[in-house]
């Protein structure tokens, strides 16, 4: 029996995906499950053995397959979570929805982790560690699209948007015929990158609830280049990694920026890019919208078709989440 607590407050909860409480032998804290209508949270168990991939699937059936954790005990969730990754990971007999829901919650923490310490090399130390894990889990066995998307979050702070954008373009670029292990990599860690500019756009540019004036574009607009010049100098980011920082917000046609150059002068992993840092965008909520569904997000980037993304990579892109 549940017994309704408040309405959801994210000062006080925070989301897990139901697939991730598949990974602990003991899930020792208290969770919570979210009435879809009243927004209500009721207390659905206090801590229990795992769950099994039935109550998995009945749960994802309920809503959006989260549920929550009050934010005093989610330290002692991560902990359960990283002592399971490793040998998750090398589980060939676990479910990918079970591992990737893990290594994606796993993976949101630590880098929100090295975003907030405001060190660029904790971020490219965490951020290299996980889009290794990553990189390998989707390059072996089979999987769906739609299995990787679902254990995404999809809030608007810069850290999902960061992990999402690694995982998705990791995804993107292997569809898309790139194989090697060592550029899904490095394309990883720069759409993980790719926005880091933006710690240096004030915090109200970035929630205002309305859309941006030409003032506060002015300031989101410089984004690109000042990380580009931060990073340019290290011998361990590749070009196309620094490309995918620099111009992820220039359009096939031309006119984007930072330059205005049309695709043929666009690194192909920025075009990847650009179509994934796009869709992630669509399917989150933001300060000014709610998050929408795959398919209405694949109906508008379809119309900016030639426009602003490349047409080979965003048909690849939409071919593989068509079923998702
Ligand atoms: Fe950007
Ligand atoms: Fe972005």
């Amino acid at each position: 029996m549940s017994t309704a607590t408040s309405n959801l407050d994210s000062s006080e909860y925070l989301p897990i995906h139901v697939n991730t409480l598949g990974a602990c032998e003991c899930v020792d804290v208290k969770l919570f499950l979210q009435d879809s209508e009243t927004q209500k949270l009721s207390v659905y168990r206090n801590g229990a053995s795992r769950l099994e991939s039935g109550e998995r699937q009945w749960l994802m059936e309920q809503g959006d397959g989260m549920l929550y954790v009050a934010r005093s005990d989610y330290r002692g969730f991560q902990h359960l979570l990283r002592k399971s990754l490793a040998s998750l990971l090398k589980d060939d007999s676990a479910s990918v929805d079970l591992r990737l829901a893990t290594l994606s919650e796993v993976a949101r923490d630590a880098i929100a982790a090295a975003f907030s310490s405001g060190d660029v090399e904790q971020v490219i130390k965490q951020g290299r560690a996980l889009v290794h894990q990553c990189a390998v889990l989707l390059s072996q066995g089979e999987y769906l699209p739609a299995e990787l998307i679902a254990a995404l979050h999809h809030d608007d702070s810069p850290h999902t948007h960061a992990t999402n954008t690694a995982f998705l373009c990791i995804l993107l670029a292997k569809e898309f015929g790139i194989t090697r292990l060592g550029d899904l990599r490095q394309i990883g860690l720069g759409g993980l990158l790719h926005d880091l500019g933006k710690r240096d756009v004030s915090t109200h540019v970035l929630t205002r609830p309305e859309s941006p004036t030409p003032g506060d574009y002015d300031q989101i607009k410089r984004h690109t280049h000042g990380v580009y010049h931060q990073l340019c100098h290290r011998s361990d980011i590749t070009y196309g990694q620094l490309m995918m920082v620099y111009q992820h917000h220039e359009r096939f046609e031309g006119g984007g920026y930072p330059v205005g150059c049309p695709a043929v002068d666009v690194h192909p992993w920025a075009r990847i890019c650009t179509v994934i840092d796009a869709f992630d965008s669509l399917i989150s909520d933001r300060p000014y919208r709610q998050r929408m569904s795959l398919s209405n997000a694949g109906d508008i980037m379809k119309r900016a078709r030639e426009i602003i993304f490349d047409p080979e990579i965003l048909e690849c892109w939409l071919t593989t989440i068509k079923h998702s």
